[in-house]
């Protein structure tokens, strides 16, 4: 196991090739480790060589920072306090209910400087109050999802910040900024409804497997073309709202019409989407 030897005088800012970027990571769970995962092949895309970027990983989570270690050469720490000490930027993956802990940890041991940079991953958390846990260090709040390993996720972020976006724009397509804490508590559940839509997609494929009898693989083969075609006309259309797109193809009289028709009524499947969304989002509140 590493043990810092870096100064905490240290930038973290990607100003040349020399020093590497060092990002510390505070709790490396399933999602920190995906985003460590899209950030270092984005990175690669980018032309950066491995020692351009380090990742500093807190203790606890042998089997993820042993995997993110060998892949790519990830630094694992004795501590906490160790992981501050190595790096100005750090992203913090705890679960909501573990921040509290660390954060007295940190301030017990004035690990925090005001020069610290925090990107929390965390539901549910007010920026003030993760300000007043984790200062003087700064913090903003980034949210993204498992999926993100795969090079093709967005990231949310508030507030608007310059530096979050050069450290983690490479892991991912795009960043979405907010300058509204209830509009980004409300995004994150945007990446809910990825899972959402794939147990969506199993219900389709039990039926077709099932009914007329079509095989697994065919029928997802069928249902993922679908999707991407429905993603295609999107992004061909980006200023032609998705329900228009749905009416001009489910044109008067088609069987498309009719689907369209049951699934938007006042009981359908649409509006049932949308109370699903308007609870959580009062949980979240
Ligand atoms: N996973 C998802 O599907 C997903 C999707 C979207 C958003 N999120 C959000 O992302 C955040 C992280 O979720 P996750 O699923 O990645 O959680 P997770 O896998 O449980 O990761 C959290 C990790 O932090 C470690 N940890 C806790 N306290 C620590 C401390 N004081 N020092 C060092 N390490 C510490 C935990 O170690 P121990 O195991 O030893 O406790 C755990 O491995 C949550 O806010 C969650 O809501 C998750």
């Amino acid at each position: 196991m590493a043990s810092s030897t870096y100064s905490s005088t240290s930038t973290c800012h990607r100003e040349s090739r020399q020093p590497p970027t060092r990002l510390g990571v505070l709790g490396v769970g399933e999602l920190a480790e995906s985003l460590l995962v899209a950030l270092a092949r984005g990175c690669q895309r980018e032309g950066r060589y491995r020692h351009d970027l380090e990742f500093h990983l807190s203790p606890r989570n042998d089997v993820r920072s042993h995997r993110l270690g060998w892949r790519f050469g990830a630094i694992r720490h004795v501590s906490n306090v160790a992981v501050c000490e190595s790096s100005l930027c750090l992203l913090v993956g705890v679960r909501p209910q573990q921040l509290e802990a660390l954060a007295s940890e940190l301030r017990e041991s004035h690990a925090l400087s005001k020069d610290h940079h925090l990107m929390v991953l965390a539901a549910g958390v007010p920026l003030q109050q993760l300000q007043r846990w984790f200062a003087p260090a700064r913090v903003v709040r980034v949210m993204t999802g498992l999926a993100v390993c795969e090079g093709q996720s967005a990231l949310t972020l508030y507030p608007e910040d310059p530096l979050t976006r050069d450290l983690l724009g490479p892991a991912v397509r795009q960043i979405i900024a907010f300058d509204d804490e209830a509009a980004f508590e409300a995004s994150m559940l945007a990446v809910c409804v990825n899972a959402w839509q794939m147990a969506q997609q199993q219900a389709l494929l039990d039926w077709f497997q099932t009914v007329p009898g079509i095989t697994g693989p065919q029928a997802r083969q069928l249902l993922m073309t679908q999707m991407r075609d429905a993603l295609a006309l999107m992004e061909a259309h980006p200023d032609t709202p998705p329900g228009e797109l749905a009416s001009r193809i489910g044109t008067p009289g088609t069987w498309t019409a009719r689907g369209l028709e049951q699934l938007g009524g006042k009981e359908g499947a649409h509006r049932q989407w949308q109370q699903v969304l308007e609870g959580l989002r009062s949980e979240l509140n």
